[in-house]
């Protein structure tokens, strides 16, 4: 079975003060051994949080990564090889806030999960709807194309290596969360389209749901057939609240 996976996206917030108190908060949690935890601060934080949560399960991710591995001349931007010498296991690719904030393309993400692969970092790939696309009915032929940009670029058996994180734009931040009945859909269509091309894969690999995930909505959420755990924006910069969605996706 996949073993579920709850990571905290903790955007562009911390100071090194808060960040010291929320790693002392993580490191009080009573967090489910059968759950893989990750967090993600902002690249400034990381080596702070490598340190502050060492030896403890919990993995320490990059939130974004340039779309070349190696370092070298590119200004502002931090390669997926600095990120894995820094400690870290993963990188989300793709958040929606890059796609439509900073014009992120699916030629970009395709780059960057594969800068994040061939480092040895497992990419969590973003992929959602926005409200417009959601009521114009497009919700699924987006998510699709945004996955198979990769799915042809990568190839099916990078899924083997890799996270799918399906957050719903319109949910993200805004305190609407997708019904479990309205996440398993697009779940289950990711699922179906790795598995038309490997079926092996698309059953080992874990999709998460991103998009106002709390403590009260967690468990409902995680529930569902094809929710393998969560991405969590908000609610992870409170410690106690995070520790409680970790473990609403325990057994
Ligand atoms: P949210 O963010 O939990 O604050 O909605 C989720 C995300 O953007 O990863």
């Amino acid at each position: 079975m996949r073993r579920p996976m709850v990571a905290g996206n903790w955007k562009m917030h911390g100071t090194r003060a808060s960040v010291a108190e929320l790693i002392e908060g993580v490191r009080r949690q009573a967090l489910p051994v059968d759950v893989e935890v990750a967090v993600f601060p902002s690249c400034l934080h990381v080596a702070q949080v490598v340190e502050g949560l060492s030896g403890l399960p919990v993995m320490v991710g990059g939130q974004d990564c340039a779309v070349e591995a190696s370092q070298g001349a590119l200004t502002g931007e931090v390669a997926a090889s600095q990120l894995r010498d820094a400690g870290c296991a993963l990188v989300l690719v793709g958040h929606s806030e890059r796609r439509l904030l900073l014009a992120e393309s699916d030629e970009w993400v395709v780059r960057k999960f594969a800068a994040a692969q061939s480092c040895g970092l497992v990419p969590v790939l973003c992929v959602g709807e926005t409200l417009a696309q959601r009521e114009a009915g497009e919700t699924l032929e987006v998510v699709g194309r945004q996955l198979a940009a990769v799915i042809d670029a990568c190839g099916v058996a990078a899924f083997g290596r890799a996270v799918v994180a399906y957050e719903p734009v319109w949910a993200i931040g805004s305190g609407l969360t997708a019904s479990p009945d309205q996440a398993q859909e697009v779940h289950a269509a990711i699922r179906a389209q790795l598995a038309a091309a490997d079926a092996e894969v698309a059953q080992g690999v874990r999709i998460l749901y991103g998009g106002s995930v709390k403590a009260v909505n967690a468990a409902e959420l995680f529930g569902m057939p094809d929710i393998d755990g969560g991405l969590v924006g908000g609610a992870s910069l409170n410690a106690d609240e995070f520790g409680a969605i970790c473990r609403a996706a325990g057994s």
